[in-house]
């Protein structure tokens, strides 16, 4: 594998090609990201990965300081795994100046879940991506489910650019015990640790709940008049909103800090319709909750 430190060494290094398939990271690579980087190996391509913690993306509370680099092991495990590339720049590097021009994210999208409660977030996401786009110039990018807002606001991003990138989604890894793999866990204390994957249950069920009510919405549906299923539309969508207040009490009880735990269409993230209740495959439930002083994230598509 080739390291990279600087655009130009990586232009050189692509010489002519624009058919890499690519993988942005932060570092600190675990299972999830080495199973992205096998899905852009199977495009047939050469892989290029890059690292690279980006201020833009953290707010000044968060863990930017902090957030963990880890630069030797990440080589190994990227040679490990076939890797071609990496493309690894210093802020200097990928910032010379102040960056000024910014991706705005939009409205409904970029400032809804994560963006509402880390605003400037997508934005910063956004802006890096597109630079790393810029320099790397990939046919195909991966990206995580497990951060699937991401996914969403990179996808539309390069639907509006016209960026011709196919944009490649990587199903989210969990460890044996559910908990969605991530660079924070590496946070948790033991304890902590033991509690983390509540999350993906209390997403699981809230998921079942979602599905129960859409099952028994489809069926009434069936009986009734299009006026009487209207009212019991509305009916199930109140029961859906007193299913997300439960969930949320319920993790608060167990001692989190819950942001959201929602479900949204998959196609848009809104708040879904009582049809799209109705319509199996059509929805996600997103959570994100601190535990002590970790902030875990996960979601659930069904
Ligand atoms: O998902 C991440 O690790 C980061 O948000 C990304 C896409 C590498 C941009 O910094």
């Amino acid at each position: 594998m080739q390291v990279v430190r600087t655009a130009s060494e990586l232009r050189t290094a692509l010489g002519a090609s624009r058919s890499a398939a690519f993988v942005p990271t932060m570092g600190n690579l675990h299972e999830g990201h080495l199973s992205l980087m096998r899905l852009g190996k199977t495009s047939g391509q050469p892989l290029v990965a890059s690292i690279f913690v980006n201020r833009l993306q953290f707010a000044p509370h968060e863990d930017f300081g902090s957030y963990p680099r880890t630069f030797e092991a990440d080589c190994e495990k990227l040679r490990a795994v076939g890797c071609d590339l990496l493309f690894a720049p210093d802020e200097r590097e990928l910032y010379p100046v102040e960056q000024t021009f910014r991706v705005a994210t939009p409205h409904g999208l970029g400032d809804i879940l994560e963006g509402e409660f880390r605003p400037g977030f997508f934005e910063g996401v956004a802006t890096v991506v597109l630079k790393l786009f810029g320099c790397v110039q990939p046919a195909v990018a991966v990206f995580g489910k497990k951060d699937y807002q991401q996914l969403m606001v990179v996808r539309r991003m390069v639907e509006q650019f016209n960026l011709p990138i196919a944009i490649v989604p990587g199903a989210t890894m969990r460890e044996a015990d559910g908990l969605a793999m991530s660079s924070r866990n590496g946070y948790l204390d033991a304890a902590e640790r033991a509690e983390a994957p509540a999350l993906a249950r209390a997403l699981q069920a809230l998921a079942r709940r979602a599905a129960e009510l859409g099952g028994e919405l489809a069926d009434e549906c069936r009986r009734l008049a299009p006026q009487a299923a209207e009212a019991v539309g509305e009916r199930t969508l109140r029961a859906l909103a007193q299913a997300e207040r439960d969930a949320l009490a319920a993790l608060g009880e167990r001692g989190w800090k819950p942001d959201y735990l929602v479900v949204r269409r998959r196609a848009d993230l809104a708040r879904p319709q009582a049809a799209d209740l109705a319509t199996p495959e059509s929805l996600v439930a997103l959570g994100a909750a601190r535990l002590g002083t970790t902030r875990l994230i996960d979601n659930l598509e069904f």
